[in-house]
């Protein structure tokens, strides 16, 4: 299993001193991270995006990072390890691969990955153990409905790419990788043309991409890729902020946790209807992402048992191990991250702290808060951008799977031939 060293964008910069006291009242149930139930859908607090964004960039945060250290053992940040290749690979949905992985396959047409059926017989769910519990490539993948019902459809691309393939006269032998390789380079164009725009905006998108990818480098001592800490657990964690509380589910609202918890059989009446959660040509638009403004829908100040495990109140705040996560490598203030890129620091005003507090700001909520401020709610605001700067080092250090053409055929791709002639990430 892979097994790399997280690395730092800042090397430079001291960690914020911060009490742990004071992070837990932020993050706690009553204070300044906590939503409460007003992230209802239908609320001024819509996001400009569709509310499926967000459990996209979940499912890719899931494919890059897995920091497994228990969370209030503050060990050293250099014996942490990420269990996930720092890749936009689909790593999470491919796991070990057929010799790795076997169980992922479907043994009646070994090309293809192993669906699930449910209640009404339809192979509609992921596939699952005789407890329910979920037999894909990241358990996190089947922590609520959107995601596992996201990680289903993602089986469905592989599957469907082997058929088109097989038409297309691909020799079986070759079927599974070839397909593999397609799903991939269809991710890695949507990540780079569809999401990343969406979260940072069209200009700097624009300006990584042809200018300068490798901002921060993007490799660590031995030459290896990694993913920085002040992606893992501060920048990337922006979307616990654009949650919603409710969702709209087969026409009822329905708060996420504990209604839409996973860990168990999806049933054909919960089937998530895309339609509902991105905007499709000729449908209603879709339900919208929350704001991002620092606070989190009641749902995540409040996780379930069955995500946190039996731990004390306040750490079942998603917002409280935020803080602690960062706290815990020893990330640098958010204000002297802005400094640090020339970007004027927030005011108190801005920041809306708790008067108790009269030091700088953890970064993870600096930059939510940058994001209310400077960029409406609706993407990352100027140091957010670090995000995407840290996001390009580390993915465009992976090496292309091949400079081979695509192996669908134009006619078939959504993504054209042309565009698709190699890795877009490379
Ligand atoms: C209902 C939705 C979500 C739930 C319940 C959830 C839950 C969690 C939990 C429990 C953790 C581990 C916290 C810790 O102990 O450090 C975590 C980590 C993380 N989350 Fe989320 N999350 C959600 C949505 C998102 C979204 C939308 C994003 C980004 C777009 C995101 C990005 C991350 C990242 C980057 C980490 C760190 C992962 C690692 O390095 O291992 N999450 N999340």
């Amino acid at each position: 299993m892979y097994a790399g060293r997280y690395g730092r964008l800042f090397p430079g910069l001291p960690p914020l001193a911060t009490e742990a006291e004071f992070l837990r009242m932020l993050g706690r149930r009553g204070g300044a991270c906590d939503g409460g139930l007003a992230a209802d859908a239908g609320e001024s607090d819509d996001a400009r995006e569709a509310a499926g964004w967000p459990f996209f960039g979940q499912f890719i945060a899931h494919d890059i990072t897995a920091d497994r250290s228990p969370l209030t053992h503050h060990a050293d940040a250099e014996l942490i390890r990420n269990y996930r290749t720092p890749r936009v690979n689909l790593e999470c949905v491919y796991g070990g691969g057929p010799v790795g992985s076997p169980y992922l396959l479907d043994r009646d047409d070994t090309a293809k990955l192993l669906l699930g059926v449910n209640d009404a017989g339809r192979s509609d769910d992921v596939p699952r153990n005789q407890q329910g519990i979920a037999l894909i490539g990241d358990p996190r993948n089947d922590v609520h409905l959107f995601m596992a019902q996201l990680h289903v459809a993602m089986l469905k691309l592989h599957n469907l790419l082997v058929d088109r393939l097989r038409e297309d006269g691909v020799a079986e032998p070759d079927l599974f990788k070839e397909a593999r390789r397609a799903a991939t380079w269809h991710y890695q164009w949507i990540v780079l043309h569809d999401f990343l725009p969406r979260l940072v905006g069209t200009p700097l998108t624009d300006e990584l991409l042809v200018h300068e990818p490798r901002y921060f480098g993007g490799e660590n001592d031995d030459g290896e890729p990694f993913i920085p800490f002040e992606f893992a657990d501060a920048a990337y964690r922006y979307g616990h902020s654009q949650i919603r509380h409710r969702y709209l589910v087969a026409g009822e609202q329905v708060p996420i946790f504990p209604d839409l918890v996973g860990f168990q059989p999806v049933s054909a009446s919960r089937v998530v209807d895309w339609a509902s959660l991105f905007d499709v040509p000729g449908r209603p638009p879709a339900q919208r992402a929350k704001k991002i403004d620092g606070r989190l829908p009641r749902s995540l100040i409040e996780l379930p048992v069955a995500i946190t495990g039996d731990v004390d109140d306040d750490l079942h705040s998603l917002a409280v191990r935020d803080l602690e996560r960062g706290s815990g490598v020893g990330l640098p203030s958010g204000e002297a991250v802005a400094r640090e890129l020339g970007v004027a620091p927030l005011s108190p005003a801005e920041l809306a702290l708790p008067d108790v507090w009269l030091g700088e700001t953890p970064l993870w909520y600096y930059l939510l808060k940058e994001s209310q401020s400077r960029a409406g709610g609706d993407e990352l605001g100027p140091a957010g951008g670090l995000s995407a700067r840290s996001w390009l080092a580390s993915s465009s250090a992976t090496p292309s799977p091949s400079s081979a053409s695509m192996p669908t055929g134009g006619r078939r791709c959504p993504v054209r031939t042309k565009t698709a002639s190699r890795s877009p990430i490379s």
